[in-house]
């Protein structure tokens, strides 16, 4: 299990230190984790950088004008809907497919004439090309082979990455007697055996059952830490994405829509697409009324009224703004707050238990809907808020991000 919390550290608790190799002096708690920030460093070179990078295949853009720049180091995540261009950025990167135009340099190195095999990449794709062949640890080995290692060095490697992905019972399969899954953890007991310094994975781990995909996704942490790796990993999963990554790319149609941490990315969308990509939200659409003491007054015909926002952005009176409202931050309460500025009437529409959640979705006067939800952290509630009750959502300025974009 992983030691140590990621981005913002909005994913999990601070376990005890654990020896580091290849970062010196971050060894140690999540909290130290979170001065690992690079990016913020105006002296640090990235080690891999798109410059204006565009990918055309016929008539679609599939990568449009796009810079990025990953640092030595990072844990960095690729997310977006399908067909975003994901993989096409990272197919450029490891040198299977050529940019339409634009650079993208490697430690400095324009990567323009040199082959994928001579790029110092590894990478996992989406569809693992195992060799049908070769039995489970022969694919792990065949990296390895034109690495100048002993044989009982190889050896040792195989067995550390089939315990790695808990196939060490089936070594001696052919792929074609494997389930999808374990194939996929074949494949990425395979990418990281070279222990590359640059490691590409494209859904590492789609096709693995939610358990193992949550200890595999520390497992990758860890590995990503103590090799002192930087890892690019493609994923359709928002929270793999918020788990493992030290920044986010969100990415739209060829484009990044946000770069950020996961805790930025989550509490600080910069657009409506970003805020409904990621988790659950509120998107209450309204027109700026007037500001005061640092606070928007907007229009809401949704909730019948007028909400306050703590927000810095320069509108023009009438403008229409989205404003945008997480589930978990919206408290419910039987009778009308006199103490939050945003208190919203609605009707108990829907009740969802998910164990250590439950969601309310209220009917509000206009029709919408609105999304709350509320940790269940005791274990007998007295009167709980039931179905068709009339209930008071409420939410302070500060809760809701305002979006113009
Ligand atoms: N070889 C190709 N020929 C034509 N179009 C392609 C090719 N490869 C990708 N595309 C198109 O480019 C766009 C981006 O594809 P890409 O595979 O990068 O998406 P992705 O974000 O990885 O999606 P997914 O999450 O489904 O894997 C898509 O519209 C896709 O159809
Ligand atoms: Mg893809």
């Amino acid at each position: 299990m992983s030691d140590r919390l990621r981005g913002d550290g909005v994913a999990g608790a601070a376990r005890p230190a654990k020896e580091r190799i290849g970062k010196p002096g971050r060894a140690g708690l999540g909290a130290v984790r979170r001065e690992f920030a690079p990016w913020a460093d105006p002296a640090a070179t990235p080690l891999i950088r798109f410059e204006g990078v565009c990918k055309r295949f016929g008539d679609a853009v599939a990568i449009d004008n796009l810079d990025l720049s990953v640092y030595r180091g990072e844990f960095f995540c690729l997310l977006g809907p399908s067909g975003c261009g994901k993989s096409t950025l990272m197919r450029m990167l490891a040198g299977f497919e050529q940019p339409d135009a634009g650079r993208i340099l490697l430690d400095g190195v324009d990567q323009a004439e040199i082959p994928p095999h001579n790029r110092p990449v590894n990478m996992m794709f989406q569809s693992y090309a195992l060799f049908p062949h070769m039995s489970v640890a022969q694919n792990i080995a065949f990296g390895l082979r034109q690495l100048s290692l002993s044989k009982a060095d190889i050896q040792a490697r195989v067995d550390e990455m089939l315990t790695m992905v808990q196939l060490t019972p089936l070594a001696r399969r052919k792929p074609h007697q494997l389930s999808g899954g374990q194939r996929q953890r074949v494949a990425l007991a395979r990418a990281l055996a070279r222990r590359p310094q640059v490691l590409l994975l494209d859904e590492p781990l789609g096709a693995l059952d939610k358990k193992l995909r949550e200890e595999t996704q520390f497992e990758l942490m860890d590995i990503q830490e103590e090799l002192g790796a930087t890892f690019l990993v493609v994923t359709h999963d928002q929270e793999e994405a918020m788990v493992m990554a030290d920044r986010i790319a969100v990415m739209n149609q060829g484009r990044i829509a946000q770069l950020d941490t996961p805790g930025r990315i989550y509490e600080e969308p910069v657009s409506r697409y970003v805020a409904d990509f990621i988790g659950d939200v509120n998107l209450l659409e309204g027109a700026a009324v007037g500001r005061e003491d640092g606070l928007w007054r907007i229009a809401c015909p949704a909730t019948g009224g007028e909400l306050l926002v703590a927000s810095d952005a320069v509108l023009t009176v009438g403008q229409q703004v989205v404003v945008a409202v997480r589930p978990e931050k919206i408290r419910i309460d039987r009778a009308r707050p006199t103490d939050v500025a945003n208190v919203i009437p609605g009707e108990v529409w829907d009740i969802g238990y998910l164990g250590d959640w439950t969601t309310y979705v209220l009917k509000l006067a206009g029709g919408e809907t609105l999304k709350t939800s509320r940790a269940n952290v005791s274990r007998h509630v007295v009167e709980p808020v039931t179905w068709e009750e009339t209930v008071f959502a409420s939410f302070a300025p500060d809760a809701a991000v305002m979006l113009t974009g």
